[in-house]
């Protein structure tokens, strides 16, 4: 084989391998049992919370995002009766290891969309962004960000599926993983 077809062949293999990793750490699912099980997943995300970092979650009433939320703050230092849903404030914010802005968008309508302009001040800040009902969002989601949708499946067990949205998230996923 001439020194030109290898060249060839090893420029057409490479990227392929390389997209492999990318693909198996895009997203992972799997289902938590109780509660408990859920403030653990919390638990180990707020180990690997870094400044900046948004997590959008998705899921009908009751499914799970705030105990997920509070059980992430916990991780992130923060008294556990600090933390409440913000359903009538749209944000709280608490003070840990990093700071924590806690969004709640269920009762968003399209007057209060109009306002949220300010929220990108915070996805992209000195803190840490966890949004419940983030697909009222819409257009102003940002690009990139760590999904996670919790699905009822029975009373007590939800259907989690965490998905990376942008290469952080991808590298975070992976970590999660490998813990
Ligand atoms: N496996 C589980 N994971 C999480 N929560 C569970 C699980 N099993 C039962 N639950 C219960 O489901 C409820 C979830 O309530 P939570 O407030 O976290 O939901 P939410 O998604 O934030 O709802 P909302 O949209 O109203 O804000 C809690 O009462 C919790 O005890
Ligand atoms: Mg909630």
């Amino acid at each position: 084989m001439g020194a030109g077809k290898k060249a060839f062949l090893r420029k057409k293999v490479t990227p392929i391998f390389n997209k492999i990793p990318l693909e198996i750490m895009n997203s992972f699912e799997f289902i938590s049992y109780s509660e408990k099980e859920t403030v653990a997943l919390g638990a180990r995300l707020a180990k690997h919370l870094a400044v900046s970092d948004i997590v959008a979650l998705f899921g009908d009433l009751g499914s799970g995002k705030t105990t997920l939320v509070k059980a992430m703050a916990k991780g992130l230092k923060i008294k556990p009766n600090k933390i409440c849903s913000p359903t009538f404030v749209l944000m709280n914010i608490y003070d840990g290891r990093l700071p924590v802005y806690h969004f709640d968008f269920y009762r968003l309508d399209d007057v209060q969309e109009m306002n949220l302009i300010g929220c990108h001040e915070f996805f992209y800040g000195d803190g840490v962004c966890v949004i419940e009902w983030a697909e009222r969002l819409g257009k102003l989601m940002p690009k990139e960000y760590l999904g996670i949708k919790l699905q009822h499946q029975n009373i007590n067990e939800r259907r989690i599926q965490c998905t990376a949205h942008g290469k952080r998230y991808q590298k975070f996923l992976e970590i999660l993983q490998n813990q």
